[in-house]
């Protein structure tokens, strides 16, 4: 049975959506079946994995605000292993549709029930926010990976969703776990960098990832030719630090 790992964290810009593209076609890169489903409404995965939004028959949206069946809204992309539920920006009317519909948390995982065995992985990026897209995906999901940036308040927002993740737990999902932190962006040569690590460590220092994503501008560039960065510049640091990150994932999960 497929592992579905969701990419949350409230803030937006802390890396989710380069991390579940790159962590997830790394893994189809080595071998893994993986589904990749972008679940925020700006939709940047879906184009980072070279898929043109116009003219999409179906999306995440249709499947849990509609019932459309979620094997029709799958699309292969041209990267090994690699498939792809895109999104819209209709997505951003679901919140408030899900919040009027009763037991609507259990959408994502009902759908997800249907196809976990043809996979190994399902990658979902979740939007910035702890909403009921999110809710969704996290009772749905076996375990969630929260990137984040050092920056001062890192620490805050980590307990917020820590707690979150708990309410979930005990609320609509029992095996959610915490697969792993990862730390994206990474500049060693900050101060502050250092800093937060210093305190990540003291406190969640059995979740973080044994490896950091630096800062790459190949990194930032690759979206904008639809790779992820293991085709994109495979030789790169980057890509390197992505895949020992799949590697990881798929040794904690
Ligand atoms: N390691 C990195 N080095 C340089 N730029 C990065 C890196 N990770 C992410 N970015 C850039 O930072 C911005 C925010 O990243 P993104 O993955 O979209 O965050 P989120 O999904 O959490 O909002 C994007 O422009 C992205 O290209
Ligand atoms: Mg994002």
């Amino acid at each position: 049975m497929g592992k579905i790992i969701s990419f949350a964290n409230q803030k937006g810009g802390v890396g989710k959506t380069t991390s579940a593209i790159n962590v997830a076609a790394s893994l189809g890169y080595i071998g893994k079946k993986t589904l990749l489903i972008d679940l925020d409404p700006q939709g940047n995965s879906t184009s980072g994995v070279g898929i043109t939004k116009k003219g999409l028959k179906k999306t995440i949206y249709d499947v849990l605000t509609d019932g459309t069946d979620i094997h029709e809204a799958i699309i292969a992309t041209k990267f090994d292993n690699l498939s792809v539920i895109p999104s819209t920006i209709a997505l951003a009317g679901a919140e408030l549709e899900l919040i009027e519909i009763e037991n609507s948390e259990y959408r994502m995982r009902d759908a997800l029930n249907l196809i976990r065995d043809d996979f190994d992985y399902i990658i979902i990026d979740c939007p910035p926010s702890l909403g009921m897209l999110t809710v969704n995906a996290l009772s749905g999901s076996d375990g969630v990976v929260i990137p984040m940036q050092c920056e001062f308040y890192a620490l805050e927002g980590l307990s917020q969703l820590m707690n979150t993740v708990s309410r979930i737990r005990s609320h609509y999902n029992e095996k959610l776990s915490v697969t792993g932190i990862l730390i994206t962006m990474y500049n060693a040569r900050l101060l502050l960098s250092l800093q937060v690590i210093n305190e990540m460590e003291k406190h969640y220092s059995d979740k973080l990832f044994s490896t950091m994503i630096t800062r790459s501008v190949r990194l930032s560039e690759a979206p904008g030719f639809g790779r992820p960065i293991c085709y994109h510049d495979p030789k790169g640091k980057a890509a390197q630090e992505y895949m020992a990150i799949a590697k990881e994932l798929a040794e904690r999960i």
